[in-house]
């Protein structure tokens, strides 16, 4: 099967398990994995920040985030399609009382207008707008990213504001590739980040909550409060600082197959794509004739498994143990699609 389902199926490789087998660990809730405080430390200085906090995954990130930078009856300024929205069991109100409010951007991205016209005026009876969250890149807004343009404009309206700005860099190894942005120019604009190691990068489990010293110390907290405290994570940390150091190479490759099979889809009169909506490893397209569910029944009898995303959509992830000839084997059965 080639699945295309996401860029979170990969396995970790011989080499990223002799890097487990290799590695010196501690007890982490402690604070003793030597493995894991250098890897955070790597990691915070990479993206412009002071620490880091390793923990299982994108969504216990970002809570982490929304939990440190707002509390009860706080308002968190959002996409429509955001991660954080749409599909993480409403923490942000269940784990932190936090209301999500949501303004329709473009391909999952908010402008400096969007955001704006969202912050509320100080009325005893409005919630206290306190976060404007981005996504880079966006998930349900196909792999979009945002310009560092944009990202200023968005520091510079939060600070007007006194608010602070979070990114949700789940996919922000792709949005670097993208853009030829570094790690810390991206990273240097915003209070908190969450990245994700297990998309794209194929570290198996991973994701880790950047921000300043004090908002860490806080975070560590609340990561044991939500049953995230691990202990000898030395194992996950090594094997996941090989995915940033050898892995990121690949993603280039990723970006150029999506295109391929959007090129693919752009030929076959049974689906809607535009070609210039692929900006990264992510595919959203529209099926025409039948129903999402049904054309991804139709790949998978022909060995491709792909995502619905909608009653006529379906996404395809590119990630890097899709072989260039998979990828051929993927752009023929669309071409010879009936
Ligand atoms: C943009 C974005 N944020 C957060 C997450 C959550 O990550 P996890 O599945 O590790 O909780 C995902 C997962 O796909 C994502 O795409």
């Amino acid at each position: 099967m080639i699945d295309l389902r996401s860029d979170t199926v990969t396995r970790p490789t011989p080499e990223m398990l002799h890097a487990m087998a290799e590695a010196e660990t501690g007890d982490d809730v402690f604070g003793e994995d030597p493995t894991a405080n250098t890897f955070e430390q790597k990691i915070a200085e990479m993206f412009g920040q002071e620490a880091g906090l390793f923990v299982p995954s994108g969504t216990m990130s970002n809570q982490l985030c929304v939990r440190v930078l707002a509390g009860p009856g706080d308002e968190i300024i959002l996409d429509e399609k955001a991660h954080i929205f749409n599909y993480e069991t409403g923490a942000a109100a269940a784990l932190s009382g936090v209301q999500l409010r949501t303004v329709s951007g473009k391909n999952g991205m908010l402008s400096v207008e969007d955001a704006a016209s969202a912050i509320r005026t100080k009325n005893d009876w409005d919630p206290i707008t306190k976060v404007i969250a981005l996504e880079n890149t966006t998930n349900k807004g196909g792999g979009a990213w945002y310009k560092l343009d944009q990202i200023k404009a968005l520091r510079s309206l939060a600070d007007q504001h006194g608010l602070s700005l979070h990114l949700d860099g789940a996919r922000i190894w792709n949005a670097l590739e993208a853009s030829g942005y570094s790690a810390e120019e991206v990273g240097k604009h915003f209070d908190t980040i969450s990245v994700c190691f297990s998309k794209g990068l194929g570290s198996p489990v991973g994701s880790m909550m950047l921000g300043s010293r004090d908002q860490i110390i806080k975070a560590r907290r609340f990561r044991k409060m939500f049953g995230g405290g691990m202990r000898q994570i030395g194992l996950l940390a090594a094997a996941t600082d090989y995915a940033v150091e050898n892995h990121r190479a690949f993603l280039k490759n990723d970006h150029a197959h999506a295109l391929e099979i959007a090129g693919a889809l752009e030929r076959c009169d049974a689906f809607s794509i535009n070609p210039e909506d692929v900006f990264t490893n992510i595919i959203l397209f529209d099926t025409l004739e039948i129903d999402a569910v049904q054309v991804a029944d139709a790949f998978r009898e022909k060995g491709v498994a792909v995502s619905v995303f909608g009653p006529k959509t379906i996404r395809m992830v590119t990630h890097f143990q899709v072989s260039a000839a998979q990828i051929k084997q993927v752009v023929k059965l669309i071409d010879e699609w009936d």
